[in-house]
């Protein structure tokens, strides 16, 4: 079971975020847990004050250390309650200035029992929570988002389709792109013909063996137009980098 604890001031965010599809599911079969808990509960004082003005003036607010300690610290204690000190495995703030999310790490995640979300709002969040509370500072991609919400929602569901059983046993993580370095190859379904376009020809002609290698070719065709990148930093076995020849000299 893994359990994902989502601090934010806009618990409502979540309703329904994950009531939907293999989220869902995983959910219902007790493989994950999440609860969203408002920040406001780890203030002081009436006015549940969660920001104030940024030191050295500037625009906007900046989230205040205090209740983000608060939570954590009290998130943490209920889970170890025999070992009140033990932090949980994982505190991700989230951040567009944190390491970027890929499915490797998702993958790193889905092995741990807990995982604490710190959602951030306006200019962010004190510099202290980062330097001395998060074990990991994430980011969904390079372009800043109004809140951490929508990047908690990502990380989630990137992490809980990656836990052992969630994809039921009928798919699987494997294939999908990035799991072996590159993207995953084309999908087509009925009808064989749409507009003008056929359906390559070869996935209609249930030869399994011809239809794996013709998969594995269009895997790395469509890696190399749209991530290049990819292409760049992954081992590829001996048929790939014949097939990559191939591809290289139809162009
Ligand atoms: C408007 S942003 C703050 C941006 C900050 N001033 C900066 O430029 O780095 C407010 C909050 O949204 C969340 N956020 C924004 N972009 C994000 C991203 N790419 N990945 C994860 N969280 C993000 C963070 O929690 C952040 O504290």
């Amino acid at each position: 079971m893994l359990g994902f604890d989502i601090i934010t001031i806009f618990p409502d965010y979540f309703r329904t975020a994950f009531d939907y599809g293999i989220v869902r599911r995983a959910r219902a079969a007790g493989l994950i847990k999440i609860a969203a808990h408002d920040l406001r509960r780890w203030t002081q004082g009436r006015h549940k004050v969660v920001d104030d003005r940024p030191f050295g003036g500037g625009d906007g607010m900046v989230l205040k250390p205090e209740p983000i300690f608060a939570a954590v610290e009290e998130l943490t204690n209920k889970q170890n309650e025999d070992e009140p000190s033990k932090l949980p495995a994982r505190v991700v703030l989230l951040s567009p200035q944190g390491r970027v999310l890929t499915q490797s790490l998702a993958e790193d995640l889905a092995q741990e029992d807990r995982i604490i979300l710190i959602c951030g709002r306006y200019e962010g969040v004190d510099e202290r929570v980062a330097e001395a509370l998060a074990t990991d500072e994430l980011s969904i991609g390079d372009y800043v988002l109004s809140g951490g919400e929508p990047a908690a929602v990502v990380l989630i569901d990137a992490v809980a389709r990656l836990v052992p059983g969630a994809l039921g046993s009928e798919t699987s993580a494997a294939n999908d792109s990035f799991s072996n370095g590159l993207l995953d190859c084309p999908h087509y379904t009925r009808p064989p013909e749409f507009h003008g376009m056929r359906v390559p020809e070869v996935l209609l002609n249930g030869n399994h063996a011809e239809i794996t290698r013709w998969r594995k070719k269009e895997a790395l065709r469509k890696t190399k137009r749209n991530r290049p990148d990819l292409l760049e930093r992954a081992t590829l076995s001996e048929p790939e980098r014949l097939w990559l020849n191939e591809i290289n000299q139809e162009q």
